[in-house]
């Protein structure tokens, strides 16, 4: 039986060359929108990372921009609390969200945050493609299950990437995997292939650097 959701094949030269002008050369933060009116134009190819509280999203765009802190990552779950902006180049936004499931802010912020999230993830016309960022030592939980029926609804691709590679010993990611793959399974919006990555140690940093130039 062939293998459902393989791992995005490593890219060749000319591809890891695009990622690598695309992401580390002009990236800039742009802003921190807290309200839909608040977003930049629809003007150009967007891309976004979400995920759980703590999943490491932030620290994803650092080490895919190959900047220590361009997007602040930080100990304390939900530091992101605003939709914020970057562009890379003149051609991508890209899009740090705040995170889910998260339940320690007051709760009337974080149902303000969670309603802003998810109006963004289902009404940006320019959304090309959402990464759902999931922790490969926790797999897929019920909180990543409603925003990824939510992108399933509103017809928006989005690409499973594993985060902390570095903190699960090889031995026990097969059984992680296997979960992922085989929850992704039910959502129709999933595209095929996955991404495993370490912000820590580099891994699965330019392939993902390389899908997202592709996407230009
Ligand atoms: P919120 O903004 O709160 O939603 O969190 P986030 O998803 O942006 O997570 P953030 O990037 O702030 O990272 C959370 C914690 O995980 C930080 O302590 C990071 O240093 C750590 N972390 C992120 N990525 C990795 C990784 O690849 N390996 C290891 N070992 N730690 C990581
Ligand atoms: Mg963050």
């Amino acid at each position: 039986m062939i293998q459902p959701f393989p791992f995005t094949e490593e890219p060749d030269a000319d591809a890891r060359e695009r990622g690598r002008i695309l992401m580390t050369g002009q990236v800039e933060f742009l802003k921190g929108a807290v309200e839909m009116s608040h977003l930049p134009p629809a003007d150009r190819v967007e891309i976004c990372f979400a995920g759980r509280s703590n999943v490491g999203k932030s620290s994803l765009i650092n080490a895919l921009t190959g900047r220590r802190n361009l997007a602040r990552a930080s100990n304390t779950p939900g530091r992101t609390q605003e939709i914020n902006y970057f562009t890379a180049g003149e051609s991508h936004y890209l899009v740090d969200l705040p995170g889910y499931g998260f339940a320690e802010a007051p709760k009337p912020i974080v149902e303000k945050w969670q309603r802003l999230l998810k109006a963004y993830l289902a009404g940006r016309p320019t959304l090309r493609r959402v990464f759902v960022l999931i922790d490969c030592r926790h797999g897929i939980k019920s909180v990543d299950e409603e925003i990824l029926t939510l992108l399933d609804r509103s017809a928006v691709t989005f690409q499973t990437v594993l985060t902390k590679a570095d903190k699960v010993k090889a031995s026990d990611r097969e059984a992680i995997f296997a979960q992922v793959r085989a929850a992704l399974q039910k959502h129709p919006a999933a595209f095929p292939e996955i991404i495993l990555t370490s912000s820590e140690k580099g891994e699965g940093i330019e392939t993902l650097r390389a899908v997202i130039a592709e996407l230009g």
